[in-house]
């Protein structure tokens, strides 16, 4: 029988998000046991080989490379496994390569464990984490994608360093799919409990519709300037995972915009994409109903609706 006291991850996908994450979880203390699985299983093989020779600076963790049969006892598999984004590429276009790379990898995970939660990382997110939902028979709750909660926060932090105040003292959360649609809700950011409205117009240094729309288009470019830039991003991703993850092992009751499956809410069914959700050791405890502008409402259906029509072109 399985030791209650034993927090496991399996991370499947060892290439910079899924060796990064392993790495920013080794650091985290928050486990105890660490597998890596990769197709390429070398790489895994060297990713855990590289992380066990800093062990005695942490706090311990078994951490090894696997195969899915490792996947057993684990209380989480993140799957980060397949194609990234290549310089112009959309998420969205990684859809064809990156359903039929988690039609092997979601099939080989079910084989060895149908208890535990699982965390999609690898994008299209939204579409994957559905896909995700389709293949496994997981009740819904235990299907988590980690959807906007990157994008909310490169939102908090870009408000916090326009506004001069840290990050984490931001309200802000970008909701809908994590890509193109993705819809900035300026009308439930706050600092210190203060709308931005007004906190704006109190402040009355900039003007605060042209710092929106840039602050908006920053967070949902981010990706490609890296990308641009680096060829691929993974610090940032693997800190929001780390969070995620957080929130399940100790049971928290967080509120994070992940990704999961909407049954009605928002009027939106059949479809996975973000909102502000509550989330503990059973995975997605509750969608919350936040209050939104028409506006954000407008925008919110227009990333519902273009999800959708990538997911009507699935083949399952
Ligand atoms: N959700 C987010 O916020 C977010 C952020 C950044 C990147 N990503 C996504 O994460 C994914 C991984 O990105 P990356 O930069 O680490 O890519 P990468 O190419 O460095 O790594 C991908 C890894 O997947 C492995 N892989 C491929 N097919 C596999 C299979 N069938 N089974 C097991 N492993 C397999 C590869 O061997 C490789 O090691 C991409 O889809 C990327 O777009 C998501």
């Amino acid at each position: 029988m399985k030791n209650k006291s034993i927090n496991k991850i399996a991370i499947v996908g060892t290439g910079f998000v899924g060796s990064t994450t392993a790495y920013t979880l080794m650091l985290s203390g928050l486990i105890s046991e660490l597998v890596l699985i990769d197709i390429n299983s070398r790489k895994a093989e060297g990713e855990a080989m590289d992380m066990n020779h800093g062990m005695p600076f942490v706090r311990p963790v078994k951490i090894y490379s696997g195969t899915y049969s490792d996947c057993r006892d684990a209380d989480i598999v993140v799957i980060t496994g397949g194609a990234n984004q290549k310089p112009g590429e959309t998420r969205i276009d990684l859809v064809n390569k990156n359903t039929a790379i988690f039609k092997d990898v979601v099939g080989n995970i079910v084989k060895y464990n149908t208890d535990c939660i699982l965390l999609v990382v690898t994008n299209p997110v939204d579409i994957l984490t559905y896909v995700t939902y389709k293949l496994s028979g997981f009740p819904k709750n235990r299907v988590i994608g980690s959807g906007t909660v990157l994008d909310s926060a490169r939102f908090k932090y870009m408000i916090g360093e326009h506004m001069g105040v840290d990050p984490r003292n931001v309200h802000a959360y970008i909701i809908g799919e994590h890509g193109d649609t993705e819809v900035p809700t300026w009308s439930l950011a706050s600092i210190a409990g203060v709308p931005m409205d007004a906190y704006c117009k109190d402040c009355n240094s900039c003007d605060s519709e042209s710092f929106k729309e840039t602050t908006y288009n920053n967070v949902k470019n981010a990706a490609y300037e890296i990308i641009d830039r680096k060829g691929a991003t993974y610090y940032a991703v693997a800190l929001a995972v780390r969070r995620i993850v957080e929130a399940i092992v100790r049971n928290e009751n967080s509120i994070l915009t992940v990704s999961s499956l909407l049954e009605g809410e928002y009027g939106l069914s059949d479809i996975c994409l973000s909102i502000p959700s509550q989330v503990n050791s059973e995975g997605i405890a509750r969608i919350i109903k936040v209050p939104l502008s028409e506006d954000e409402t407008v925008l919110l259906n227009k990333s519902a609706t273009a999800l959708k029509q990538v997911v009507e072109g699935l083949k399952l």
